[in-house]
């Protein structure tokens, strides 16, 4: 016998245990499926973000800091340590932990708020006419297979489809996760590779690019566009393609990518450069980072008419409806940014919706955050965007170089940048480049939020001393006067 929800969501990841857990809040019977396995075959909700992703990712960048502070900057504070090593072993081993405390965590937060979860694949397998199917009283919806270690039929009248993203590949090179790498090779490998390529300047390619330089390998990244960081404010991505580059982070760009051959010695890659000159790297293994793609497979969208474009992705609307009624989704499988906090808000909005109320996602003021050294962080439009659009804008700026905390931080790349309307001085973006940038960026989107004016943050008291107060000068600067620079 089919077992009955208000709400069923498919996938555990940002978008799907969110929405799950608002859908519990907000008094209905939920049920989450999802299939990630952990090394024992256990469930490991969370998605790609908890197992292969953010978290994993931002574990290994710390991990490799230290390492890089320990090496190259404890000296300067008077530290000496000798030959500092690497237990490359030991990092993957505590990257994994911290995965596994955020699965736990999930599972912990499923049982509290009540969420039924169940581990196994979940695929549509028919849509319920009202007073038809499950059992009785039902009032209609979508019956759905779980497929795992235990077989089950679900009913739901509301389904949420949160199935995610998975790697891109290049055409004809397939990853085998030894040489030719994903995210998920690439937060595994087990000793630090001599020589490293990485495909895609993206933000994998540089979060993954940094890790395995810090600990010693030689990286090359090779990017297909002519410009760095193209989505990014150019003077910020200007000044923090300055900074890699002093790390002997390589980065080609401008390059097409040939013929890729893999063999147990490593990995050859023929490109042509920027000048249209044939290269042949050969390097030790390959991240292939040039995107994702939004996953669907298993949940047999056929069998329902769930509609989806020529990319993959589910159709939805503004608020994450479906052609279906009844059937949203959410997160990296629709239209919009592949973030996780993206998904998260999407997962709630849906929840809300579904229970009457008005969710709401303001795609505006959704930040961006690339957690390399330096950090990058954005929310807003870039000052390129403003150009085209014809928006009269003033700008303002403030180097870390004059703030106190910086210096006393040992850290003083980059800047943070204003941009205000040049009439009602509202703020339209803020970019920054520099240490806790992903920290500071908060502000930004709070006062973005409330339609404040760069004036405000201006008159705002901040902290002394405090990276924040970057951010404070940076907003003076929109009106030509800073006070400490
Ligand atoms: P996912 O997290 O992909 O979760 C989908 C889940 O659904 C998975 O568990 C999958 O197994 C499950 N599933 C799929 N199909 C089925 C099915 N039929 N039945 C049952 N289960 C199913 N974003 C940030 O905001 N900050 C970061 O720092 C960041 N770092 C990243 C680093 C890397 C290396 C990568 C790859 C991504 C990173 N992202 C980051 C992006 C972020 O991980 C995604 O945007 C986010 O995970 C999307 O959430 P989601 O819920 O839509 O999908
Ligand atoms: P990306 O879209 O960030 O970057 C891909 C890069 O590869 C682009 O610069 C693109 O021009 C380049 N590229 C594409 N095809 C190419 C080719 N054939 N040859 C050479 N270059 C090519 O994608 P990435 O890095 O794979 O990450 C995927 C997504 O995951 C991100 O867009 C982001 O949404 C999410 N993510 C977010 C993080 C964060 O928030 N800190 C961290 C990591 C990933």
């Amino acid at each position: 016998m089919s077992k009955q929800f208000d709400v069923i969501v498919i996938g555990g990841g940002p978008g799907g245990y969110i929405g799950a857990i608002r859908a519990a809040q907000l008094g209905f019977n939920v049920a989450c499926i999802d299939e990630w396995k952990n090394a024992a075959g256990g469930p490991a909700p969370g998605g790609t973000c908890t197992n292969v992703g953010c978290i994993p990712s931002k574990a290994l960048l710390q991990s490799s800091e230290h390492f890089e502070h320990a090496n190259k900057h404890f000296a300067e504070h008077g530290i000496s340590t000798g030959k500092v090593t690497m237990d490359v072993a030991k990092m993957v081993g505590r990257k994994d932990a911290v995965v596994k405390q955020n699965n736990d965590g999930i599972l912990y937060l499923f049982k509290k708020n009540k969420v039924s979860f169940f581990h196994g694949r979940g695929s549509f397998v028919k849509a319920v006419p009202p007073g038809e199917g499950g059992t009785s009283g039902s009032t209609g919806g979508y019956e759905i297979k779980v497929t795992g270690a235990a077989e089950e039929t679900l009913v739901g009248k509301q389904v949420i489809v949160a199935t995610g993203s998975n790697a891109r590949a290049l055409p004809g090179v397939a990853f085998d996760e030894e040489n030719i790498l994903s995210n998920d090779g690439a937060l595994r490998i087990g000793a630090v590779p001599k020589k490293l390529g990485v495909i895609g300047s993206g933000v994998i390619g540089l979060e993954m690019g940094s890790v395995w330089r810090r600990l010693g390998a030689d990286v090359t990244v090779l990017e297909g566009l002519p410009t760095f960081l193209g989505a990014v404010d150019e003077q910020i991505a200007k000044e923090a393609k300055k900074a890699f580059d002093k790390q002997g982070l390589k980065i080609e760009l401008g390059v097409k990518i040939g013929e890729i051959k893999n063999s147990k010695k490593g990995v050859s890659v023929a490109y042509t450069n920027a000048k249209g000159e044939a290269v042949a790297l050969d390097v030790d293994k390959l991240i292939v980072s040039i995107g994702r793609v939004p996953n669907t497979i298993g949940l047999n969208a056929e069998a329902v008419g769930l509609q989806l474009d020529e990319r993959g992705a589910i159709v939805v609307d503004g608020d994450c409806k479906t052609n279906l009624p009844g059937v949203w989704a959410v997160g990296d499988v629709v239209r919009g940014p592949m973030l996780a906090h993206k998904a998260e808000e999407e997962g709630v909005a849906v929840a809300e919706r579904i229970a009457g109320q008005h969710g709401h996602v303001n795609f505006n003021t959704i930040p961006w955050v690339i957690y390399t050294s330096p950090e990058i962080a954005w929310v807003g439009r870039t000052e390129q965007q403003l150009k085209e659009q014809g928006v009269k804008y003033k700008a303002g700026t403030f180097p870390f170089l004059a703030n106190g905390r910086a210096r006393a931080l040992g850290d003083t790349t980059g800047m943070v940048k204003f941009l205000a309307d040049a009439a009602t001085d509202e703020i339209l973006g803020v970019h920054i480049v520099g240490p806790m940038a992903s920290e500071l960026i908060a502000e930004a989107v709070v006062a973005m939020e409330f339609k404040a004016s760069a004036e405000d943050i201006a008159r705002i008291c901040h902290a002394h001393p405090s990276l924040s107060e970057a951010t404070k000068e940076a907003a003076l600067a929109v009106d030509k006067r800073t006070l400490n620079f």
